[in-house]
């Protein structure tokens, strides 16, 4: 399973990359507004930290299919083709969908609060498509359910896509979900680390390090010995 942030500040994005074995980056609106910088300038500066390799998840933000399109022409224009262009699953976001599919651009349904939701954006021809696990839950249902509904729809289907799971509120739904092999999750650098963050972890280490420091001498490692 693939693993992107779901953030556009640079500093934490740098952080997480030294730290962690990550796939990708992506954004929306929202997350790009929280900057308060010209979108261009900060996507392009993710570009330059994720290199050409890394995918880059962009939201077009035009209400019509056509705009959508110069949205997304424009998108990876500027910022290279492992920029995938993150379109709403809406009436419209269908019809951006099936001319971005034509044009060959690849794309992403996202917004997804629903099976059907995700099921038609993969018939659309998204590479991803992303239900919002968290905002589901706080309606009422079960968001990690509605995900694993979606990936057995479009493997029932034949489908060429997968899930990019997005909205997490805690690392146990990012596991769930790895679990029944979900292509991609994209989570927020809290839950990031919050999928190490225990204090077991740091108190079973710091008797390690006791134990080899009374042997061997103080800030002594493995490194300093024979
Ligand atoms: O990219 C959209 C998705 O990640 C939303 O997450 O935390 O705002 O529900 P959140």
């Amino acid at each position: 399973m693939k693993m992107c942030i779901d953030i556009a500040d640079v500093a934490q994005i740098r952080h997480i990359y030294e730290f962690f074995p990550v796939d990708g980056v992506s954004t929306n609106p929202s997350i790009l507004a929280k900057t308060g910088r010209n979108p261009y300038e900060v996507l392009k500066e993710i570009r330059s930290i994720i290199g050409e390799e890394g995918e880059l998840f962009v939201q077009v933000t035009a209400k019509k299919a056509e705009t959508m399109v110069r949205e997304a022409d424009r998108i990876v224009k500027e910022l290279g083709d492992t920029t995938l262009v993150k379109v709403p699953s809406t009436p419209e976001g269908f019809k951006a969908m099936m001319m971005l599919h034509e044009e060959g651009i690849r794309f992403i349904g996202t917004a997804i609060y629903t099976a059907m939701q995700g099921w038609l954006a993969a018939k659309c021809g998204a590479e991803y498509v992303a239900p919002y696990v968290n905002r589901i839950d706080n309606m009422g249902f079960d968001g990690v359910q509605v995900s694993k509904d979606i990936h057995d729809a479009i493997q029932g289907s034949g489908f060429d896509s997968g899930l990019l799971a997005a909205s997490f509120k805690n690392s146990q739904q990012v596991l769930e979900l790895a679990k029944y092999g979900v292509k991609a999750v994209t989570v927020a650098p809290d839950i990031i680390e919050g999928l190490v963050k225990n204090a077991a972890i740091d108190a079973a280490i710091h008797v390690f390090t006791e134990d080899f420091e009374g042997l061997c001498g103080k800030g002594r490692t493995m490194a300093d010995l024979l």
